[in-house]
């Protein structure tokens, strides 16, 4: 899983500490509209501020093309400093001079928050310059975007080319709890996955499937899955270029290991006051959609959960946000949370579901990371994690 040094390896009392958080959140009509990703993070800035660091943190925020102004950290300074009950000084840019001032002049115990990374050109195409723009800031740099981890960006992977490194805890948290689903996880073992696009989640089935007694899949991806099968799906979302990819797997030795829904909830339109019907996957009638599992599928993906000793999630059964498609999606939750063992829940709308739910807290594991878990599933190392093991080494 990678070799790295963690905050207990280094001293930070006195000392400068870049962060490198994942604060990437949604924000609406200027305010935080999720604070899962801040509130997670919440703890490893406090632990460094309380052992005398100054800090300075920084994250991306959505995907700018330029420097719009709905990208502004300012949301997000406001409400980490309301959770943390200490002051955010919000700085107007990533780096340069002005930067550079104001955290020479801030003191231990003082926390900063740069300006969305991604304002920067150079972020996303990991520019020299850049990185060592972020690294003269610090004596010390903290990687703690488990979310970001693989981005191979000047903020997450290429600063650590010029300072010392080490992983933060939230990141070591999220890549053990990984690591205990790929490294011989208890059987049953069942993975469940949903959400629009099976193209998203194509590399972790397959990789997936030779380690899981059980793959359910609903979501809007399970309708490419059910035309692969031969099935009409009506008006469903499919992904044509991927039929033959997805027979392949379903024809595969372990093909047998997915499970996809026999019933459906399906809608005259996309609309959450659109008419509903509930029917076979046979019987999915020409110009509907399907919108959510149907209720007996819900039951028998429920049983499977709840007879689980390891679970992963990852995507919503169906348009949760609508209420007429969220029992699905609420079933699943309610079953992961009875089971007895081990639960991974990744990726931002699984996530949204159970804390719309109420339930995250019942949750062994709730991730930060969408992207940067299904790619540890798939047995790919993270640029993150890989930059950070020279320093492992004592480079
Ligand atoms: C995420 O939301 O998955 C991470 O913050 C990464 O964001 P990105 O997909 O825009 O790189």
């Amino acid at each position: 899983m990678g070799r790295y040094l963690t905050l207990d390896d280094v001293e930070v009392a006195g000392k400068r500490v870049l962060v490198r958080a994942d604060l990437n959140v949604p924000i609406s009509s200027g305010s935080v509209e999720d604070d899962f990703r801040i509130r997670a993070s919440l703890p490893t800035i406090s632990r460094l501020r309380e052992a005398g660091a100054t800090v300075v943190v920084c994250s991306h925020l959505g995907r700018p093309k330029d420097r719009e102004p709905e990208f502004r950290m300012g949301p997000v300074a406001v409400r980490l400093a309301e959770i943390g009950g200490f002051p955010v000084r919000r700085l107007d840019s990533v780096v340069g001079e002005e930067v550079e001032v104001s955290v020479a002049a801030a003191g231990p115990g003082d926390v900063l928050l740069l300006e969305n990374t991604r304002f920067e050109p150079g972020e996303t195409r990991n520019d020299a310059d850049l990185a060592k723009g972020l690294a003269a800031l610090a004596d010390l740099f903290v990687l703690d975007a488990f979310g970001s981890a693989h981005r191979a960006h000047a903020s997450t992977v290429g600063v650590a080319d010029y300072l010392r490194s080490v992983a933060g805890p939230l990141l070591v948290e999220e890549v053990e709890a990984f690591a205990s689903l790929l490294v011989d996880p208890p059987h049953p073992f069942t993975v469940v996955l949903g959400g629009a696009k099976v193209s998203d989640k194509l590399g972790v089935i397959k990789s997936l499937l030779p380690k899981v007694d059980m793959m359910l899949i609903g979501g809007g991806m399970c309708f490419t899955l059910l035309r692969a099968e031969g099935y009409e799906i009506g008006s469903s979302l499919v992904e044509e270029d991927r039929l033959d990819e997805v027979k392949e797997v379903l024809a595969s030795a372990f093909g047998d290991r997915v499970d996809l829904p026999d019933d459906i909830v399906v809608a005259d339109r996309f609309a959450a006051d659109a008419e509903q019907e509930v029917v076979a996957r046979n019987a999915i009638p020409d110009d509907w959609m399907g919108l959510d599992i149907g209720p007996k599928t819900a039951e028998v993906f429920a049983a499977a959960i709840r007879g689980s000793r390891a679970v992963f999630w990852n995507g919503p059964m169906g348009v949760f946000e609508w209420e007429q498609f969220r029992s699905g999606t609420e079933a699943v939750a309610r079953a992961l949370i009875d089971h007895p063992g081990f639960t991974v829940v990744g990726g931002g709308d699984s996530v949204a579901a159970l804390r719309m739910l109420g339930l995250e807290r019942e949750v062994s594991h709730l991730s930060t990371g969408g992207g940067a878990g299904l790619e540890m599933l798939e047995g790919k190392t993270l640029p993150g994690l890989a930059a950070l093991e020279r320093w492992a080494d004592g480079s």
